[in-house]
């Protein structure tokens, strides 16, 4: 019997960003590969097909042949998970092949030509899994390196959403999932959610101080008296680069930036961060040559690569961008 180590990796359900892996440790390039899977697991009639990207590590597939999927989200899919992080680690440890699949509808594992709404239905997790089912039972099979697999355990690795996949993938295809790691996955869907940013907070006060979280919470108090009369939101939309000005009489374009502007840019800082990212942002939040609360948050938001080229305000304008069925489309995958 062989068991799952625990690791804490940089990640929290819910956030918009696809993690960064770490820095390669691995002197192999993955290779890259397709697997046909059903387009739709439940219906006999329907004999569609589509091609499932995957990335593949053989680097440590030993005499064993254990398999370590590292489960790809609401993302597509990069080489560099399979070349340092946790999943390596793993597959490292178990001498197990170490493979990342994308989901469908993201990256390259597009079902359609676009994500118009009819073909949305096809988009559920209920057929994710049954991607991960059927790609399993092909790495296992003669199909796939003449066997070497055939007798593997299955460990899955997953992340945010796609731990929530590993999760319920353990418990709907036992016989096919001997082991699931889930970092952060959400199970409970909930409406709002604040213990979100509650991790958050705590990740800050953790690595760049108390005071840091107060310059924050001192910075915020003031933008909400400044967006509320049309000279403070000019004041804020100079500050923090908004793409157009922000209107301080559209409560949703008000939103709109708290959202994105703020909300996002900090979610993002601590699921996404790089040792040394946390404390190099409170260096900015905390730069008491720089008077203003304001303008302390305005320059630490305005470096983050997340807010380039400019922070969107217009609701409409976000509404449309989602709207957007190109898979090409900025906002059809996260980032
Ligand atoms: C997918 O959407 C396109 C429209 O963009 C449509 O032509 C096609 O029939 C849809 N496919 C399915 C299976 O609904
Ligand atoms: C916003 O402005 C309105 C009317 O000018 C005022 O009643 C309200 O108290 C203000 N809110 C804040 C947070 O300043
Ligand atoms: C400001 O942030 C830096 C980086 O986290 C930290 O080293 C420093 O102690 C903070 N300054 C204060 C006054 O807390
Ligand atoms: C949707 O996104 C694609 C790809 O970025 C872009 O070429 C197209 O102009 C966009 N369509 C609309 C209606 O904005």
């Amino acid at each position: 019997m062989w068991f799952i180590l625990l690791l804490i990796a940089p990640c929290l359900a819910f956030h918009m960003q696809e993690p960064l892996p770490p820095a390669r440790s691995s002197r192999l390039s993955p290779v890259e590969g397709w697997v046909q899977v059903r387009l739709n697991h439940f219906m006999a009639y329907d004999t569609r097909t589509y091609p499932m990207r995957y990335y593949y590590n053989n680097e440590f597939a030993g005499a064993r042949g254990n398999l370590v999927i590292f489960v790809g989200g609401e993302w597509a899919i990069s080489e560099g998970w399979t070349q340092a992080g946790l999943a390596y680690e793993l597959a490292k440890k178990m001498g197990a092949g170490l493979f990342y699949t994308e989901h469908r509808f993201y990256g390259s594992s597009r079902p359609f030509a676009d994500s118009a709404l009819p073909n949305l239905s096809f988009l559920s997790i209920d057929q994710a899994l049954a991607d991960l089912a059927q790609f399993i039972q092909y790495i296992k099979s003669d199909d796939f390196e003449y066997g070497r697999f055939r007798n593997a355990k299955v460990a899955l690795v997953g992340c945010s959403y796609a731990g929530t996949m590993a999760t319920w993938m353990r418990l709907a295809y036992p016989h096919v999932v001997d082991a699931a790691f889930s970092d952060s996955g959400p199970l409970l869907a909930q409406e709002n959610f604040p213990e979100y940013l509650e991790v958050v907070a705590e990740a800050i006060r953790e690595q760049g101080g108390e005071t840091c979280l107060n310059n924050i919470e001192e910075a915020m108090r003031q933008l909400v008296v400044l967006v509320n009369s049309t000279a403070g939101a000019n004041q804020v939309s100079e500050m923090f680069k908004t793409c157009t000005p922000l209107q301080a009489g559209i409560p949703l374009d008000v939103a709109t930036f708290f959202w994105y502007g703020i909300t996002e840019t900090f979610a993002g800082l601590v699921q996404g961060a790089s040792p040394g990212d946390i404390p190099a942002a409170c260096v900015k939040l905390n730069d008491t040559s720089v008077a203003s609360h304001v303008q302390r948050l305005a320059n630490y938001i305005t470096s983050d690569s997340w807010n380039q080229p400019c922070i969107e305000t217009r609701y409409t304008q976000v509404v449309a961008n989602h709207r957007n069925t190109s898979f090409d489309a900025y906002e059809s995958t996260s980032k």
